[in-house]
């Protein structure tokens, strides 16, 4: 039996409880007999949560983008590592092997070293999702360079704050991007974020939509001409196992976004490892996973985890809408796709269609499903199940976060029985726990609590770029000694994890997670605006959407109030991204606080749900007149 490959229940619980019981020797053979290393480690883990340290593979010397690549070129070099297929289904896929990638990422390596950038340096990725978004990332990773990627989603004031929390030097971009019908000025945006970013010296632009756009002198320079000239092969910086690898964003309760770093070796065992089992993947099989290389999901499940197991991974462009419903079934039938990874909100969207948008399609080729993001809700499950899996593909609904790297609980498809709605068992080496409010851990099965980690594992992000103290507050100072998720969840009666959704001011919004303080902070701005609270509200495809109550100025008052709605849509968009955006938008006279001034949003998400039968005691509260206004005059 394999550590690497869990092939059947026994062996899951087997791994598991080895996992457990002595967790360095279950990651050391996997690091071990999978992977190549320059110099082999000291100590497999040193941790602790206090303060918290966390370190894997100490000592050890490697560059992932050998185990990504390199290894791969005798074994599979003609073998296709990314199919790309383009948001306009006339146009051609691209197909790119081993080789080819390995000499492209050499090439863009070699032109980051020429601009000047050095290992340890941070370079921002802005482009949409074409193959250079890929080869962008792990160049960067060929030289050490810590990669940023920002979604290209975001509004330039968003990218200009996450430019500078990290002080990027470069910026890597296209001339603009493709989204069904339209097209998106991404060069126009960044010169929009670089008004107020002085450390960037330069700007790469890839061509991609052909569009008419400023370039600075100086500081903008095409990619091609350079990738051209540049060099097929670039040998790779050796890194330390604990060198950080990339920086990305996410929301987080209060303002700042939290730049979450993830280290090179812990990481890549992880995402490999975790790739491996939760897709079942087979040499010869394609893998398609929907998400953005923009979040998490893309960093670790289209480009790390899948190329680190010699795997064919697909970028697609476009979205799901375009040209019509049905356009996913259409991929995956072309590419004879086997598994398929993609989000609930996706699933309830496509689900809310006519079924022959998907049975138009030859769905055959299918043997694992996937889901991530956000609860799945059994409605969706049994779609997802019935139409797309023809009720013979394991659906996997993992479990997981931007902190935690790689997928935590999750069946492991074949062996995992699976249950509409729950993320089944941790994978080996996750030792989830759950709390109560007072700090204890809830035993045995049948609870539910706060979900909590531990014990480390290897891909956990190791510290927030630039402020270790907010890393300790936000995640090991609710319960001591335990990484704290944000998360709740329960256990059933065979030890089953259904996660409930965020325990904190997070709302993930299309498996978008949103804070509710950015964007609080962006309707603030509005000069007719004197406070505001936003909750979430259940939504039939979106899962939750946002319910924004605001209390105007005087000057506010006498405005045309749906004008005001559209304004402060528009700053949210200007300040924090579309997806941000508002459903409703209640003007109000006043919000209910605690006496120590906090708002009750525990009402607020209640009457914005339309669940106002139990309020609980509001007579505590410093205005409990404003309730039954705000319920009088709810959306
Ligand atoms: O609330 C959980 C939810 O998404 C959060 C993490 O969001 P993000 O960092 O953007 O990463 C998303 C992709 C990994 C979690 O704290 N979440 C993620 N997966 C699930 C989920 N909630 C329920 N079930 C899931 N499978």
């Amino acid at each position: 039996m394999s550590n690497y490959h869990v092939k059947n229940l026994e062996e899951y619980f087997q791994v598991y409880r080895k996992s457990v019981r002595d967790p360095e020797t279950f990651w050391e053979e996997i690091a071990e007999e999978n992977f190549v290393w320059r110099k082999r480690w000291d100590k497999v883990l040193e941790y602790d949560l206090s303060k918290p340290e966390i370190s894997w593979f100490q000592g050890a010397k490697l560059n992932i983008t050998e185990n990504c690549i390199d290894r791969h070129i005798y074994s599979r070099g003609d073998k296709t590592a990314i199919i790309f297929e383009p948001n306009d289904p006339n146009e051609e896929a691209e197909h790119i092997t081993y080789k080819q990638l390995h000499e492209r990422v050499c090439r863009f390596a070699n032109v980051l070293k020429d601009q000047g950038v050095e290992k340890g340096d941070r370079v921002c990725i802005y482009l949409p999702m074409i193959p250079e978004l890929a080869v962008a990332v792990l160049a960067c990773a060929r030289i050490g360079a810590i990669h940023s990627v920002v979604f290209a989603g975001f509004s330039s004031k968003a990218l200009a704050t996450r430019i500078n929390d990290c002080e990027c030097k470069m910026v890597l971009t296209s001339d603009g991007s493709y989204r069904g019908t339209k097209t998106i000025d991404l060069k126009g945006i960044v010169d929009e974020a670089l008004e107020s970013c002085e450390g960037v010296e330069s700007v790469l632009v890839a061509k991609r939509i052909n569009s008419d756009i400023q370039m600075k002198e100086g500081r903008d320079k095409w990619l091609q001409p350079l990738l051209d000239e540049a060099y097929h092969d670039c040998v790779p910086e050796i890194m330390d196992a604990e060198d950080p690898l990339f920086i990305l964003y996410t929301s987080g309760s209060t303002g700042k976004p939290k730049g979450m770093v993830h280290s090179t070796a812990g990481y890549m065992v992880y995402t490999a490892y975790t790739f491996k089992n939760v897709f079942q993947y087979r040499e010869d099989d394609v893998y398609w996973c929907t998400a953005d290389i923009g979040w998490i999901t893309g960093h670790s499940y289209i480009v790390y985890g899948p190329l680190a197991n010699g795997a064919t991974t697909v970028m697609y462009e476009g979205v799901p809408t375009y040209p019509d419903w049905g356009r996913f079934w259409q991929i995956v039938e072309k590419h004879n796709i086997n598994q398929f990874y993609t989000a609930p909100t996706a699933i309830r969207a496509l689900a809310k269609e006519n079924l022959d948008f998907v049975e138009q399609y030859d769905l055959s080729s299918l043997k694992v499903l996937g889901t991530v993001g956000e609860p799945i809700n059994e409605e969706a499950w049994h779609w997802y199940n019935d139409n797309i899996g023809n009720k013979n593909c394991p659906i996997v609904d993992t479990w997981w976060q931007t902190e935690t790297g790689g997928i935590m609980i999750s069946p492991i498809p074949y062996s995992t029985p699976t249950i509409p709605t729950y993320a089944t068992l941790p994978l080996p080496g996750i030792q989830p726990a759950l709390m109560d409010e007072n700090g204890n851990e809830l035993k045995g099965n049948l609870v539910s609590g706060r979900l909590c980690v531990k014990f480390p594992w290897p891909s956990m992000a190791r510290t927030i770029w630039g402020n270790h103290q907010r890393y300790k507050d936000t995640y090991f100072s609710a319960f001591e000694g335990k990484y704290f998720t944000g998360d709740g969840a329960l256990r059933d009666s065979t030890g089953y994890y259904r996660i409930t959704g965020r325990v904190d001011d997070v709302i993930i919004v299309s498996g978008h997670n949103l804070g509710t303080a950015p964007i609080e902070d962006a309707i603030n701005e509005h000069p007719a605006v004197a406070e505001s609270a936003i909750v979430g509200f259940p939504h039939e495809v979106k899962g939750n959407a946002l319910y924004g109550y605001v209390i105007l100025k005087e000057t506010g008052e006498s405005r045309n109030h749906d004008n005001l709605r559209k304004e402060i849509n528009q700053i949210i968009t200007e300040h924090v991204g579309p997806i941000a955006k508002l459903d409703k938008i209640q003007f109000t006279q006043g919000l209910p606080k605690t006496r120590s001034g906090k708002i009750m949003r525990r009402i607020l998400r209640k009457i914005a749900s339309k669940d106002t039968s139990n309020l609980g005691d509001t007579s505590t509260l410093l205005n409990p007149e404003v309730v039954q206004d705000i319920m009088d005059n709810a959306l």
